[in-house]
């Protein structure tokens, strides 16, 4: 499929954008610096924190999972069974600090898309090739 261009001049603070590339829910979010200061927070709950696993392109192998830390980019499919997960963006009895919350058989993922221990799916969520050409307009593909 051609790539998907997502504008994100007009994603407030902590909102995400969903687009579709190859079939496929694409999630930009836009972090706030509380939700960027939280990720190393949770290190020590999650399975692979430092995405050591092949789950995102080399530009995106980090503990936030990103190219710019504000804007985190991922395809929104559970790596368990393939459901959707639920954006929280605020913190819930599952998630302390917001995140993905899968529906199906109860996966949580951080709000770098890093999966938690002790719940079935087994990687972090995948991150799409990106890009960027200007500030505010990101290339999926
Ligand atoms: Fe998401 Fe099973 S498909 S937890």
């Amino acid at each position: 499929g051609a790539p998907v261009e997502v504008d994100v001049s007009k994603l407030d603070m902590g909102q995400r954008v969903v687009a579709e590339w190859r079939g496929q829910p694409i999630w930009v979010v836009r972090r706030t610096d509380d939700m960027i200061a939280n990720l190393d927070k949770l290190n020590g709950e999650l399975k692979d924190p430092q995405s050591e696993a092949d789950q995102q392109p080399p530009y995106a192998a980090n503990e936030w999972r990103s190219i710019k830390k504000e804007y985190l980019v991922l395809i929104g499919i559970c790596t368990h069974l393939g459901c959707s997960p639920l954006f929280e963006e605020e913190p819930t009895v599952e998630l302390q600090y917001g995140g993905f919350f899968c529906p199906c058989h109860g996966s949580k993922f951080d709000l770098a898309g890093r999966v938690y221990q002790g719940v079935p799916a087994p990687t972090n969520l995948v991150v799409p090739p990106h890009s960027y050409t200007s500030d505010a307009v990101i290339i999926i593909g």
